[in-house]
């Protein structure tokens, strides 16, 4: 058997549908974690910008403080809050340089600097120089913090701005990755309905129906995985027993008619022969002068009587149990032997044809054989009585160590409706006396014993085919 493409097998599909849904979740899982990895650390710096903002304005509250009371503690406290923004720059120096760049950083730190130093040499002046003399001063003083807080509140903002993208760039990679995985959940809740679910239901009730003894196959669709593999062996199996079951059928039919049929004749045959041998009396010992009308009365009893009888010689025939011996015969001697037996019946204009290797052999019950190869001759010839050809093919078939017997004619055929008909005991389509309807039921019988099976068919132009297979070499014991 060849070896299946591994993609068309079900279980690869699943192991790469499951494997594929597995990578997209760990690559989006991964993406995930970075983006809320980053999300978390813009979050506590945020919060260090906002207190970073307060810390200026505190230092601004208690300047205006300082100015208006011109008391020493606003003075300390104001630059105590300056040191700790300035504690913050640097405690943040890598995150600040990251996102800000080395000048900015520079320029607050410079900034913070600078205010310090303003600071101080203001509150050094005040109350030694004049207000004139101070104003200046304390004029760069208030623009310094002004731009230390605008600036301040310029990197929280560029943070939250920062947070803003990394959510907008986050918000599509999510919906992709939902879609996508909604997608293969679909693909695979279809194939598990559509290709799983579906085929074995059909599987199912086709066993229930099988069990009913309706041996039809399931549609195959030509898939080259599990189920098709399934379906496959199911119809093999389903076919078997079709074939089984009608043999039994044929076969107990053949064995109840035989019982009763061998009682039958036997009794028949014993008057017959009373009547026939009363016949031939009357007719040797007739006395001269018997009318010629009497003599031709009694000469029709004596052939009706003698066709019965033969009718009587072939259902006991049917019905015996003869000795059967398997010799190794040759086939095509075997068969034109039985062709020349029944040359004077092979109506004008009917050819025969062989198509049989001359070394063919093959074990099988001569005897038995010639009757079963006459009846169905016989049967080609009868219904090729206006000409035809009958051929006889064999062949070999290695892989099921058989050979296959064809007879073919080209004869009138059979009408379909009698097709399953035509190898029960008795069935014939003849006139009254014509035939029994006993011969393709022996034929049957004889190949049964063989071991062999017989079908037949309408040929698709003329005439029908009886195909017989038979075991091609029997083993030993
Ligand atoms: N080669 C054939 N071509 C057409 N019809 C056939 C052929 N072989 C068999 N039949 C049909 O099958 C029926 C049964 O055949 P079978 O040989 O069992 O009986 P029969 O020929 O009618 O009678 P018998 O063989 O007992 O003389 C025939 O009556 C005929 O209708
Ligand atoms: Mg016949």
């Amino acid at each position: 058997m060849n070896p299946l493409p591994a993609l068309s097998k079900i279980r690869v599909r699943l192991v790469l549908s499951f494997g594929l849904a597995f990578l997209a979740m760990a690559a989006f899982g991964g993406i995930s974690y970075s983006y809320f990895f980053r999300m978390e650390q813009k979050l506590v710096f945020l919060s260090q910008a906002d207190a970073m903002v307060n810390m200026a304005l505190e230092a601004r509250r208690y300047e205006k403080n300082y100015f208006l009371y011109h008391q020493d503690k606003d003075f300390r406290q104001a630059l105590d809050y300056l040191s700790q923004y300035e504690a913050m720059l640097t405690n943040n120096r890598q995150h600040l340089l990251n996102s800000l760049g080395l000048s900015e950083h520079k320029k607050l730190a410079q900034l913070a600097d600078g205010y310090r130093e303003l600071f101080r040499e203001v509150h050094r002046r005040t109350g030694r120089w004049s207000i004139e003399e101070v104003a200046p001063l304390v004029e760069n003083l208030r623009s310094a913090g002004k731009s230390l807080i605008e600036r301040s509140e310029a990197l929280a903002r560029s943070e939250r701005n920062h947070m803003h993208r990394l959510l907008k760039e986050y918000r599509p990679l999510l919906i992709i990755f939902l879609a996508g995985l909604a997608g293969i959940g679909a693909l695979v809740v279809y194939y598990f309905l559509v290709r799983l679910v579906r085929p074995l239901h059909t599987i199912e009730e086709a066993t229930k129906v099988v069990g009913k003894g309706d041996f039809r196959p399931i549609p195959y669709d030509h898939r080259e995985d599990e189920i098709g593999h399934l379906i496959q062996a199911f119809n093999r199996m389903a076919l078997h027993l079709k074939q089984n079951n009608e043999q039994m059928v044929q076969t107990e039919k053949l064995t109840a008619l035989g019982t009763l049929t061998s009682g039958v004749a036997h009794e028949l045959n014993n008057p017959l022969n009373n009547i026939s041998t009363s016949c031939q009396i009357l007719l040797e010992e007739m006395p001269p002068e018997t009318a010629p009308y009497h003599k031709e009365l009694l000469t029709a009893i004596d052939s009706q009587v003698e066709k019965a009888r033969d009718i009587v010689g072939s259902l006991l025939e049917f019905s015996r149990r003869r000795k059967f011996k398997l010799e190794r015969e040759n086939l095509y001697q075997l068969v034109s032997e039985s062709l020349k037996l029944i040359r004077g019946e092979t109506p004008v204009g009917v050819k025969t044809r062989i198509d049989i290797p001359r070394e063919m052999a093959i074990e099988l019950d001569k005897g038995h054989m010639f009757q079963a190869l006459l009846n169905l001759f016989m049967n080609s010839f009868q219904a090729m009585e206006q000409g035809g050809v009958l051929t006889v093919r064999a062949r070999e078939i290695k892989e099921s160590n058989q050979i296959e017997l064809t007879v073919d004619d080209t004869g009138t055929g059979i009408d379909p409706e009698i097709l399953p008909q035509v190898f029960d005991p008795f069935f014939t389509t003849k006139e009254v006396g014509n035939g029994t309807g006993l011969g393709l039921s022996i034929t049957y019988g004889v190949i049964e014993r063989h071991q062999g099976r017989i079908k037949v068919e309408n040929k698709e132009t003329k005439g029908c085919r009886f195909i017989v297979t038979l075991p091609a070499n029997r083993r030993e014991g």
